[in-house]
């Protein structure tokens, strides 16, 4: 298992071959590189808060994870 930070809530939008491919930039996309709308999960995180989803990618945990420097870490079970 890994955590990895991930704060974009949509797609890069690339031109490829006269086309336009969105790439995930959420993480949460089951069909990565490409974006399969999953992100639509992530429009209601709140800035500063951390999100933690699971495979099925339901929220598990919502919490100060990972606070900004000189804040204390809180755990809210
Ligand atoms: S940006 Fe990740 S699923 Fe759309």
């Amino acid at each position: 298992m890994r955590l990895i930070r991930h704060d974009a809530t949509g797609p890069a939008l690339i031109e490829v071959g006269g086309s336009t491919v969105a790439v995930c930039q959420c993480g949460l996309s089951r069909n990565k590189p490409f974006c399969d709308g999953t992100h639509a999960k992530t429009r209601d995180e709140e800035p500063g808060k951390t999100y933690v989803y699971d495979a099925d990618h339901n929220r598990v945990i919502v919490e100060d994870m990972f606070p900004t420097p000189g804040k204390k870490f809180v755990h809210k079970p």
